[in-house]
């Protein structure tokens, strides 16, 4: 048997989340319940961001409402405050996100704060989380290129990894948040942050825009990192990242990992008939 590899879902919130129409609460409803029998034991669904900033996004509380949970499904949602905190618990999230970015120019425009405000932002939303027992997981987006500011330095990453694990984060997820990584320079950010974090606590987050999204995983996978964002169809793109495509498919990281050798826990049929779903909900047909 090989080692096993966790895919994190995040299809209904990263893969819809920039979408121009807007999507029913049916059809969000309807795309997490076809993926609940996936296997996933994570799906991030959902988003208590401002709905000015992220309109898509306006009904995750109905649509958490509205989801037929399964036993073992931990379902998750973005929040970049207490006010996105407090709603996420009204709506029984099961595992809440925060996010910040390595580089300055996409903090600004994506959550209209420097880096450094961010992480005090986050501290409150930590201890509430704490006191219910909730889990955070931390997102660092940019982790190689920033569409605002170029280039973005292994260390910038390393630092703001180490400190999202430092206010409680128990993984920090790193995101490619354009696709642009080159695989010599992501493996490069990943050396800078496993020096200040522990491979257990990372996952890996790639945009596929330029294709490279596997060969980022690779590099990941030789690092020891075992744990995948990606998006069922390949859905998505970010409201702040002009010009970035979805995460790497779900369909195509699990079969890249059963030939690499890995296991994971997916039925690759009912995964097939999720992706219909999101193709679906893409095209407008349902
Ligand atoms: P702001 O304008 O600085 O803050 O936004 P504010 O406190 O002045 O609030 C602005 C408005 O939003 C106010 O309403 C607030 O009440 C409201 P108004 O008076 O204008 O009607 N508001 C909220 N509404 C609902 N829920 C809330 C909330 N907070 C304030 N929680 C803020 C700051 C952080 C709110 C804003 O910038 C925001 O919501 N940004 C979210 C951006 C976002 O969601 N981006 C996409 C997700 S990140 C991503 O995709 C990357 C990732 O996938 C990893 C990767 O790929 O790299 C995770
Ligand atoms: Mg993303």
């Amino acid at each position: 048997m090989g080692e096993s590899v966790e895919i994190v879902e995040m299809g209904p919130r990263d893969g819809l989340q920039n979408e121009a129409r807007i999507i029913s609460v049916a059809g969000k409803v309807a795309l997490v319940d076809a993926l609940s029998s996936v296997g996933f034991r994570r799906i991030e669904v959902a988003s208590f961001v401002s709905p000015r900033w992220v309109p898509q996004m306006a009904g995750s509380g109905e649509v958490m409402a509205g989801i037929a949970r399964v036993n073992g499904v931990r379902y998750g949602a973005l929040v970049p405050n207490v006010r996105g905190f407090e709603a996420a618990m009204r709506a029984n999230v099961d595992e809440v996100a925060v996010f910040a970015s390595a580089s300055e120019g996409f903090s600004r425009a994506n959550i209209n704060a420097s880096i450094a405000e961010s992480l005090e932002r986050f501290q409150p939303v930590m201890k509430m989380a704490k006191g219910l027992r909730v889990p955070v997981r931390g997102y660092v987006s940019c982790v190689t290129d920033c569409p605002y500011d170029g280039a973005v330095a292994p260390e910038a990453v390393a630092a703001v990894a180490s400190d999202l694990r430092d206010i409680g984060c128990f993984e920090v997820s790193l995101g490619d948040t354009l696709g642009r990584g080159l695989p010599e320079r992501m493996d490069a950010m990943f050396a800078a942050v496993l020096e200040r974090v522990e491979v257990e606590a990372l996952a890996g987050h790639f945009h596929d825009s330029f294709g490279r999204a596997l060969e980022n995983v690779a590099v990941a996978l030789g690092r020891g990192v075992r744990v995948f964002d990606a998006s069922v169809a390949g859905l998505g793109s970010c409201p702040y990242a002009p010009g970035a495509a979805g995460n790497v498919a779900t369909e195509g990281l699990a079969a890249f990992l059963e030939t690499a050798g890995f296991e994971h826990s997916l039925d690759m049929e009912r995964l097939r008939a999720a992706a219909d779903v999101a193709r679906g909900l893409r095209e407008g047909v349902v």
